[in-house]
């Protein structure tokens, strides 16, 4: 209920704010009759009092397009589909009614119904507001060896995560790659084009191989120091086109970012991260090797939250079509700076996240998420008589590991192989 009232609540401001800056739009091209940018206008520059809290609409008046991609998606193929949070939860949550399912992660962030729900089942209601909600941020070193959590909003701020998140610097001017004027102070930085602009909310803590909340710092360690590829996190998750930064106003066509930032919950964005090959290792042996290749992404995959998880599940199937024996591996990120394991538990229980550390151990011991670049070799001897095989593996996206495996709205196949397995008698 609380989520729903705060959602409506951004609504009369916005619808304001769109009615205020759409006359001061206007106002500001009849002045372009006689100055060519926005910037002559001898209108005072906008302030943004609420700072991180500005809703996204203020900016959206007159930024349209970019407004229209982070509120609507519009040209990714994102989709939010309901989920359930913990196994033997009731309903799937949905978004509230009137917000599109192709919207954006960030733009939904104060809203979506998960982690709200986790803030209570996890945390006891206590806030995880660091990156959920952050103050304005100044980018953090590049090298930093740690990466500090942002600063939270006050509690009874507006909640999510907004163009000012990203764009407004601590001395409230807003930051972006180009030195041009508007109707706001702007602050020409050309490291928003950087991964450093992502850094914090996209990593916690020092760099420990395997574990959640690590994005930037794999791609920092593991993609871009050894030299795999030149691009920033923008380059991969926010593609330019070419067109105006604000449409009403006389200002020249420049090449822009799309806010789309499809990951997790785009099909396009995952079915381009890994690879899947199965290969018998020897004729007349029951011998497979598969190899789960990270081919396209610039961190690990699964990165980011412990609650993500790949499959890999390999079937082996008789001439009849009755599958024999099949087999399972998870790669998830680890919950601690520690691989997921059982023997924890009870330790966790009175540890300061018992629920969510519980059931990361609890699923332990998996595989490791698979790091840029990295092929992972899985060998399997499959105990099956002589006969002709085939085998089949694909590998499943889970959105949330910690609900059923049954629950298959949150699951989404990547990639699939299959091959013959020839199996001689002994001799
Ligand atoms: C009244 C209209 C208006 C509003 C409201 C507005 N902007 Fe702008 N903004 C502009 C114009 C005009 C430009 C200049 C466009 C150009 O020259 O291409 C601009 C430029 C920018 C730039 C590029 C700065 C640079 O130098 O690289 C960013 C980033 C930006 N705005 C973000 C925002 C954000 C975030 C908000 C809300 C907190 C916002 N704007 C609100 C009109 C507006
Ligand atoms: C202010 C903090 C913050 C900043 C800065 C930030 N992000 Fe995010 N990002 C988040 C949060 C929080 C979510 C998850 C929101 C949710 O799902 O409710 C998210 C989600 C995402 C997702 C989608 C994940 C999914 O579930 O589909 C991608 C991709 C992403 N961010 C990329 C980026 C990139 C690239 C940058 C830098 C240009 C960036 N983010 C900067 C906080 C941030
Ligand atoms: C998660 C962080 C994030 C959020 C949220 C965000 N932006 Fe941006 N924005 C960026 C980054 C990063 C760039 C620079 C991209 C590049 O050029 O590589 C950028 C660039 C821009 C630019 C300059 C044109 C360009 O693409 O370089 C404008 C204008 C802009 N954003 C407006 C907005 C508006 C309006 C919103 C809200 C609807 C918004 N941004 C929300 C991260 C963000
Ligand atoms: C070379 C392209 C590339 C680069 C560079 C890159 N990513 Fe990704 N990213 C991907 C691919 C492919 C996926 C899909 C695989 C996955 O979900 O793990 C992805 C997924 C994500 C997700 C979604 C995770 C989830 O499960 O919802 C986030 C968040 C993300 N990236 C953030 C970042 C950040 C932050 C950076 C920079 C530090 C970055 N990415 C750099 C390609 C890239
Ligand atoms: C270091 C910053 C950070 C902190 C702290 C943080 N998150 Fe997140 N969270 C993210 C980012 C970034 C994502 C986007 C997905 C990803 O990277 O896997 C995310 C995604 C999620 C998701 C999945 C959302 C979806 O719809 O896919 C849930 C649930 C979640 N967080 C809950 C929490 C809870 C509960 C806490 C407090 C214990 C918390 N987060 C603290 C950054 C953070």
């Amino acid at each position: 209920m609380k989520r729903q009232v705060s959602y409506s609540a951004v609504l009369p401001i916005s619808l304001s704010a769109i009615v205020i800056f759409a006359v001061f739009a206007i106002a500001t091209k009849a002045e372009e009759a006689t100055s060519p940018t926005a910037a002559a206008s001898s209108a005072p520059l906008m302030k943004f009092p609420e700072g991180t809290a500005t809703p996204s609409e203020v900016c959206g008046g007159c930024h349209r397009a970019i407004y229209q991609e982070a509120a609507q998606g519009s040209g990714s193929d994102l989709n939010w589909a309901p989920m359930k949070s913990y196994a033997g939860s009731r309903a799937p949550l949905a978004l509230p009614k009137g917000v599109s399912k192709s919207s954006t992660a960030h733009f939904i962030a104060g809203i979506d119904p998960w982690p709200l729900d986790a803030m209570h089942v996890e945390e006891n209601g206590k806030q995880c507001d660091v990156c959920h909600y952050p103050e304005p941020l100044q980018y953090p070193d590049i090298n930093a060896a740690k990466i500090d959590n942002p600063k939270p909003r006050l509690a009874n701020q507006e909640r999510g995560i907004t163009c000012a998140s990203c764009h407004l610097t601590p001395d409230g001017r807003i930051r972006g790659p180009y030195a041009v004027a508007a109707p706001h102070a702007t602050v020409k930085d050309e490291k928003i084009q950087t991964s450093v602009a992502c850094a914090f909310c996209h990593s916690n803590g020092e760099r420990v191989v395997g574990k959640q909340t690590q994005t930037f710092l794999e791609w920092r360690e593991d993609f871009n120091k050894p030299g795999l590829g030149p691009q920033q996190c923008q380059d991969c998750h926010m593609p330019k086109t070419t067109r105006k930064l604000a449409e009403g106003f006389d200002v020249p066509e420049r090449p822009v970012a799309r806010h789309l930032w499809t990951g997790g919950h785009s099909f396009q964005r995952i079915g381009g991260a890994l690879t899947l090959s199965a290969i018998q290792m020897e004729e007349g042996k029951p011998q497979v090797a598969l190899h789960v290749t990270n081919i396209g992404a610039g961190h690990s995959v699964p990165t980011g939250s412990n609650r993500r998880a790949v499959y890999l599940n390999v079937e082996v199937v008789d001439s009849r079509e009755h599958v024999i024996v099949s087999k399972e591996w998870m790669f998830a990120p680890s919950f601690a700076a520690r691989p997921d394991d059982r023997t924890f538990v009870e330790e966790d229980k009175n540890g300061s996240e018992p629920v969510a550390a519980t059931q990361a151990d609890l699923q332990g011991p998996h595989e490791s998420i698979i790091r840029a670049g990295e092929e992972r070799v899985l060998n399997w001897i499959p105990e099956i008589p002589a006969g002709r095989y085939s085998i089949r593996a694909r590998l499943i996206q889970d959105l949330n590991r910690y609900n059923e495996r049954s629950f298959k709205d949150d699951q989404h196949k990547i990639a699939q192989t299959a091959i013959e397995l020839n199996v001689a008698s002994p001799r």
